[in-house]
């Protein structure tokens, strides 16, 4: 038996499911219950009866996953798949950036901490993003934590007024330049880019579309020639389901470190011994699903 195959066996043995991002690696996808963003991960795992949820991505999304389903086990195969823009804002400091604007709505983007979405009105996702901040009042002000450049791609398309906290994804931000994009646009002048909104907004000027991923799948469905802005394992699964479109990274060295520490061999072996458990304590659990339920709610 393959590594697949005993994954799989084990996976069916325990009735567990596999949720997998979009940045995962192709291995991991390909064997996936279900892959998607985080939206549609957060959707799967609140509607799974299995007792089993094994995430494949970082530790918010298995948080998120814990919230919204808390009959569930849920397993992250690696413990320390973080995020790093989820890091940049904690509960003191979101405490204290509500304290400078009382009178303003807290969006908080699904990639932060429990606490920090126990904190916030409603969470969002890069999918739905402008959606929930037009759901308030045109005259309110949203405190928009942590990606700046999300929350600065949804002030423009919304027109409302959004205060943004200064985190942002080393991935999205420093992976992709408008030199190499400029490079690429000499060599391929027919070729479309799509950037994904955590993006620095040198690109997202230039991008032909703004979306998350499960919209850059969309967009790939319908498209033959493109340059994609966003962690390059995404490219390189859309190009092994699409093997004759011709997709180009931005930056094929722009990935998330985080996202690659899952394999076959640490996924094997996180449904053989059910670790590492995520657990949420009660008392922020509460709170944070209140906001996320408002997002799905919103998203429909
Ligand atoms: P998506 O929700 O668009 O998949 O993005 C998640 C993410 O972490 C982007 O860096
Ligand atoms: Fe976080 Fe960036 Fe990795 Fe997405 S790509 S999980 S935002 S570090």
């Amino acid at each position: 038996m393959n590594i697949e195959e005993k994954i799989i066996k084990l996976k069916n043995e325990k009735n567990a499911v596999i949720l997998a991002h979009n940045y995962q690696i192709v291995p991991i996808q390909d064997l996936a219950d279900f892959r998607g963003d985080s939206l549609q991960l957060s959707i799967q795992a609140k509607k799974s009866q299995a007792p089993l949820i094994v995430f494949c991505g970082v530790r918010f999304m298995a948080e998120t996953a814990a919230i919204l389903n808390p009959e569930a086990k849920v397993i992250l195969p690696v413990e320390d798949a973080g995020c790093p823009l989820a890091d940049m804002i904690n509960v003191e400091q979101l405490r204290e950036f509500k304290a400078h604007h009382p009178e303003a709505k807290v969006v908080c983007y699904i990639n932060s901490s429990a606490a920090v979405k126990a904190e916030s009105d409603v969470c969002c996702t890069s999918a739905n993003a402008v959606q929930i901040i037009n759901s308030f009042p045109e005259d309110e002000t949203i405190l928009f934590v942590p990606d700046k450049n999300l929350g600065s791609w949804v002030a423009k398309k919304s027109g409302r007024k959004v205060i943004v906290w200064d985190g942002y994804c080393p991935v999205h931000q420093w992976g992709f330049t408008r030199r190499a994009y400029e490079h690429l646009k000499n060599l391929y002048p027919d070729y479309k880019m799509i950037a994904h909104p955590e993006c620095d907004e040198d690109i997202i000027e230039v991008a032909d579309e703004v979306l998350s991923t499960s919209g850059m799948e969309r967009y790939v469905k319908e498209h033959d020639r493109l340059i994609i802005a966003t962690d390059s394992s995404f490219t390189d699964y859309m190009q092994h389901l699409y093997p004759q479109k011709k997709l180009i990274s931005l930056n094929t060295r722009a990935f998330c470190n985080n996202m690659r520490k899952t394999n076959l061999k640490n996924l094997l072996n996180a449904l053989e011994k059910e670790e590492t458990i995520v657990e949420v304590p009660p008392e922020i659990s509460e709170k944070a699903l209140s906001a996320l339920n408002k997002m799905l709610e919103l998203s429909h």
